[in-house]
């Protein structure tokens, strides 16, 4: 499969380099900068990335160009332009004015293959200490800001460029131009991967890897697990067994609706089990939010083992593992920093060789896969949701009465969002059950009862997130039904802390 290939140097937009390749339906991989994987033969083209670095650093990342130079198309970001530079005898030295944020392209070659059709003065991204003061005779200038000459360079007779600012950021304004020139022209990619081009290459993978093989593979009622559960069906049907435990910390009635969508929709075949009393007695007493994410992890391993055991020769465990997990493993090192499975410690425990179709994907595309599936879109735009669920949502120890609470609570809150049109508007929303109690009043008497969070929050990936400005009119309609309806429940806050400093869940 025609392959990009971005030489991670630490850079914190190396990701978006890949998902930028992929928007252009390129298949495109991040390795270690000392890692390339020179013996292959599928590879079209490659991007060193930006660094925390100088080049002039000891620690510097050191990539070996000959490997490179000459033999791919390749294209140097920030890091990787001024490394190109300083090793062709070029000077990098550190700028007298930090570049940083945006610039202008006050002139550009517009007969070069890369900066072809980029506007005059278009914006484009900076972020370095460094500037590429001098350049050998060989390297040819292609673009420049007010403060930087060198911003975009060639290598005369080579299809190696090198860019002093990063095209993937998305302030960038004609950041796509380039990095299409790069992809489609200069690579030549064919630009044919796209979600069905990936589920029929997937399956047929699959299928030779598995052959007649029994899989077991645990859903969550989450988006990964489910599309890595309809990839495996399609690829090798019954011989897939999926379990779907409910831990009592599921949303309202999520266990069942959930469970009815895989069997009737989606046709899986998969066995439902109710552990809801095994977790609420592990669980019992424990206040300690650590001690009760460790109570619900080895309490899944243990239910999920147990069943997977009464199934017989089974040879393989499915997960649902998507990229940034597995990119997350990898230090730029190449070395493996910390095991990352959506299910840790099960593989191990249950001495399963590891099967994971969505491995090379970010979430995003497993969206895409995941329509292209026919899976139903309320459950691809589902929100994130905890592993530990509702767990982590009661503030304190655990009791089926307060799980009780905040469903009804919290059902409420999430069916209201998506009646007034909001539910896709927000990037995670839910519940929280706090642990006191205040004081109110209904009818002629005086109540003592519990009180609830909702929470809402903009983010795209969870890292950093900012309060969602939900209209009043809506809160003030969840927080009255809610009132009104869930018995145990006298009053109602709105959350409106962003992260940092607050997470997002409140423990
Ligand atoms: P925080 O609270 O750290 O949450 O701002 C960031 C994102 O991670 C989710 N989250 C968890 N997910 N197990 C999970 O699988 C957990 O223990 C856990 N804690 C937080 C949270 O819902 C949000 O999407």
């Amino acid at each position: 499969m025609e392959t990009i290939i971005i030489l991670d140097c630490g850079s914190q937009y190396t990701q978006l380099i890949a998902r930028r390749v992929r928007e252009l339906n390129t298949y495109c991989e991040i390795v270690p900068f000392n890692k390339f994987p020179a013996d292959r033969r599928d590879i079209i083209g490659v991007i060193i990335s930006g660094s925390p670095f100088s080049v002039n650093d000891p620690q510097a990342c050191q990539i070996d160009l000959t490997q490179l130079r000459g033999r791919y198309p390749l294209l140097g970001v920030c890091y990787g332009a001024q490394y190109l530079a300083s090793q062709a005898g070029g000077k990098v030295e550190s700028a007298d004015t930090r570049e940083y944020g945006k610039a202008l392209l006050v002139s550009h070659d517009d007969s070069d293959p890369l900066m072809h059709g980029v506007r005059d003065n278009s914006v484009v991204w900076m972020s370095h200490g460094d500037s590429i003061t001098d350049t050998p005779d060989s390297f040819h200038n292609v673009g420049s800001t007010a403060d930087v000459r060198n911003a975009a360079f060639r290598i005369d007779g080579e299809q190696t460029w090198g860019l002093q600012f990063h095209p993937e950021v998305y302030h960038s304004e004609d950041g796509m131009v380039i990095l299409s020139n790069f992809v489609k022209n200069i690579c030549g990619s064919r630009q044919d991967w796209t979600p069905d081009s990936f589920i029929e290459s997937t399956v047929s993978q699959l299928r030779e890897k598995l052959g007649d093989d029994k899989v077991v593979l645990a859903l969550s009622g989450g988006v990964d697990s489910t599309v890595a559960a309809v990839l495996l069906n399609r690829a090798i049907g019954k011989n897939l067994t999926c379990i779907f435990v409910d831990n009592g910390l599921l949303r309202y009635h999520e266990f069942e609706d959930v469970l009815r969508s895989y069997t009737a929709d989606m046709g899986l075949n998969v066995i439902g089990v109710d552990a809801k009393e095994h977790f609420y007695k592990a669980l019992e007493g424990v206040t300690d939010p650590e001690k009760k994410r460790k109570i619900i992890g080895k309490g899944f391993i243990d239910i999920f083992d147990r069943e997977a055991k009464k199934l017989d020769g089974i040879k393989w465990l499915a997960q649902g593992t998507i990229y940034p997990d597995v990119i997350e493993s990898l230090s730029i090192t190449g070395m493996t920093i910390k095991s990352h499975h959506n299910v840790g410690g099960l593989p191990e425990k249950m001495s399963l060789k590891l099967v994971e179709p969505l491995r090379l994907l970010f979430k995003d595309e497993v969206r895409r896969v995941g329509r292209a599936l026919g899976i139903s879109p309320t459950l691809i735009g589902r929100h994130p949701f905890p592993g530990p669920g509702l767990g982590v949502r009661i503030l304190g120890d655990i009791t089926p009465e307060k799980v009780r609470i905040l469903q009804e609570a919290d059902h409420i809150y999430i069916q209201g969002l998506r009646d007034y049109g909001l539910y896709d508007k927000v990037w995670q929303a839910g519940t929280i059950l706090l642990p006191i109690r205040s004081v109110g009043v209904m009818g002629d008497e005086r109540t003592y009862e519990n009180v609830v969070a909702l929470r809402a929050v903009n983010s795209t990936d969870g890292m950093t997130a900012t309060w969602s400005h939900l209209p009043h009119d809506f809160l003030a309609d969840v927080s009255n039904k809610i009132i009104r309806k869930v018995r145990g429940v006298n009053r109602v806050v709105y959350d409106i802390s962003s992260k940092p400093p607050s997470t997002i869940e409140w423990e």
